[in-house]
């Protein structure tokens, strides 16, 4: 229909008569002369049209409204002096109109398009609508770039692209569950995948050897900024590897994605234990662009005379007391400020907040007088943490899952308050050697998930006092304070799963019940495997610099699981449920 798209027509083509389509962007009326801005895909171009020239189109253009769809042909010439938009691609030219078609109408738009700041309501109610502006276009291109290298890469790298399905059993990723009930076995539901996790270790089994896949997956849990319940992983798995293969393919993908896309990055990532990024930064999940890391100061506060602290300092096995310094904090926040940050971190468990600022006299706070007698540890702790007359030390002391969790979200709070963050760095981490188990509510579960590998070298698993000293070969990879994607070896040997499954307190019958197809595969020569996911839609929303994860799914979710623009979840009809074996709405019986 076209001989360019808009942005294809710029001055090399002065004097050529060319055909564009695309939407109104936006028409003026300037005393007799009319000028449209036609958008398609990629962005606009100017028509213009004199009604001296040809009175024909110029009818039709006094006629157009915004986002009509128009059909348009005519010569392109330069624009006058002082009219260029430098702004634009096309913007040295504009295309004087031959012939005008108005190919369809539209009515007035619920919003305006190029409006980023519309109520999300509105705009996901009418996604088709708000996916034409050109932000959206750029992010779409975005990620069919991404998807394309990953799978160019992976391709060259050996990879077997394999569907699994979407109709299956229970995948134990931490999630509830979306189930469908079965027809034809009435009472009886299939899981949507939370991962393809177990199909690609039996296609391990299988001699596949190398298999990734761009997986839908389900998971049934409370939305945040980077969660949808529907969303898309990199998913990989590989056989005969350890953990430095895995981690290479990995580096190979990423690195081969953020260069294509116009990003110089590494092609390898710093490391750090599970254990340094909880000790320093209060998270599995660092955000290394900037530094404000934690010190542990529980030895300094044992002597303190402030029972509270003296007695969390004893036992440095449950507890850290952690000093976290501010650079220059004295000189930045007021004591309102200073307060804040308390009520800030009560938020998130602490019983409170101690602080000093380092003055030209030294040490100075509502602590002091707890070190009366003994002034040389106040002087250890300028030491130890560096510090210089303005900076400001906060501390957290009590459980050490607390405090890292309250300490960890002060550090990134800081860094907002503080603007330290470069919002233009890639800082990517590898967080290495995972425990394998962690207790919640009494109850004890996989970190990743109950096929990652124990880390056999560091333990005994029939000689095990303390379950949360078990490492596992498990790793994440974070980009920014996000984590952007994880993986593990796996188990392959039947005795290993199932006693793993013993030490989760996962009965024969449970094991049988929901893994056996697993279980059974292991005992047919199963190879030493392991692999990774990632998650797309979080790497575009990385790349993208966007903060919501649904402006980078086509049709994404609200927060309560919701798509506004065609009303699911939604009711059903009576026949439908008695098909399905479900229960009859009471209110219409
Ligand atoms: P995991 O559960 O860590 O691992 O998921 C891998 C990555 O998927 C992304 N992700 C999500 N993205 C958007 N919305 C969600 N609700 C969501 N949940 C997870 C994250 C995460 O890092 N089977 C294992 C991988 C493996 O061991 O190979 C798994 O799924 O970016």
């Amino acid at each position: 229909m076209r001989t360019h798209y808009c942005t294809e027509v710029t001055e090399e083509l002065i004097g050529q008569t060319v055909k564009v389509v695309g939407w109104v962007n936006s028409r003026r009326d300037h005393g007799g002369l009319i000028f449209i801005d036609l958008r398609d895909k990629g962005g606009l171009v100017q028509l213009v049209c004199d009604p001296e020239d040809n009175k024909e189109a110029w009818h039709t253009a006094e006629s157009v409204r915004d986002e009509y769809v128009l059909i348009a042909s005519g010569k392109v010439r330069a624009r006058g002096e002082g009219l260029e938009n430098p702004k634009l691609k096309t913007g040295k030219i504009e295309i004087v109109l031959d012939e005008l078609i108005i190919e369809n109408k539209s009515k007035p738009m619920p919003f305006d398009i190029n409006d980023e700041k519309v109520n999300e309501e509105i705009k996901l109610r009418n996604r088709f609508l708000e996916l034409r502006s050109k932000k959206s276009f750029d992010i779409f291109n975005l990620r069919s770039k991404v998807t394309i290298t990953v799978r160019n890469t992976l391709d060259e790298l050996g990879f077997l692209d394999v569907e699994t399905p979407i109709l299956t059993k229970s995948t134990p990723e931490g999630a509830r569950d979306y189930l469908v009930p079965s027809r034809v076995h009435g009472g009886e539901f299939y899981a949507l995948p939370q991962s393809p996790q177990l199909f690609k270790q039996l296609l391990m089994v299988s001699g596949f050897d190398k298999y990734y896949q761009i997986a839908k997956c389900f998971r049934d849990e409370d939305l945040r900024a980077d969660r949808q319940p529907e969303f898309t992983q990199i998913d990989v798995e590989m056989s005969f590897c350890n953990q430095e293969d895995v981690i290479k393919v990995a580096e190979k993908v990423i690195y081969d994605v953020f260069t294509k896309v116009g990003h110089d990055i590494p092609s390898s990532f710093p490391r750090i234990t599970y254990n340094e990024a909880m000790e320093l930064y209060g998270s599995d999940k660092p955000d290394l662009r900037y530094d404000l890391k934690m010190t542990e100061v529980s030895d300094i506060f044992e002597v303190c005379t402030l029972d509270i602290f003296s007695n969390i300092a004893k036992d440095k096995k449950k507890n850290r007391i952690k000093a976290l310094k501010v650079p220059n904090g004295d000189n930045i926040f007021s004591k309102r400020q200073m307060k804040g940050f308390e009520t800030f971190v009560r938020k998130f468990g602490a019983s409170g907040l101690g602080y000093f600022q380092m003055k030209e006299d030294g040490l100075k706070g509502p602590l002091n007088k707890f070190f009366e007698n003994t002034p040389e540890k106040l002087e250890e702790l300028v030491t130890r943490c560096e510090l210089e007359v303005g900076d400001v030390i906060f501390f957290g002391a009590g459980e050490k899952k607390l405090v890292w969790d309250y300490m960890g979200r002060l550090r990134i709070e800081l860094a907002n308050q503080m603007n330290l963050i470069p919002k233009d760095r890639f800082e990517f981490v590898w967080v290495v050697d995972f425990p394998m188990f962690e207790t919640e509510d009494g109850k004890t579960k996989a970190l990743h998930h109950p096929f990652t590998m124990p880390n056999l070298e560091k333990c005994d698993l029939n000689n095990i006092e303390d379950l949360e000293s078990i490492e596992s070969i498990a790793y994440d990879i974070v980009l920014n304070g996000t984590e952007l994607g994880g993986g593990s070896i796996r188990i392959h040997k039947q005795e290993i799963q199932s006693k793993v499954f013993e030490l989760m307190g996962i009965s024969d019958e449970e094991a049988k019940d929901k893994f056996d197809f697993l279980l059974n595969a292991l005992e047919f020569g199963a190879p030493p495997h392991g692999g990774f996911a990632m998650g797309l839609d979080r790497l575009i929303m990385l790349l993208a610099k966007t903060d919501s994860i649904r402006d980078v799914i086509a049709f994404p979710k609200t927060q309560r699981a919701q798509c506004l623009l065609t009303s699911a979840p939604s009711v059903v009809d009576n026949e439908q449920l008695k098909e399905l074996s479900l229960r009859i709405r009471k209110t219409e019986i």
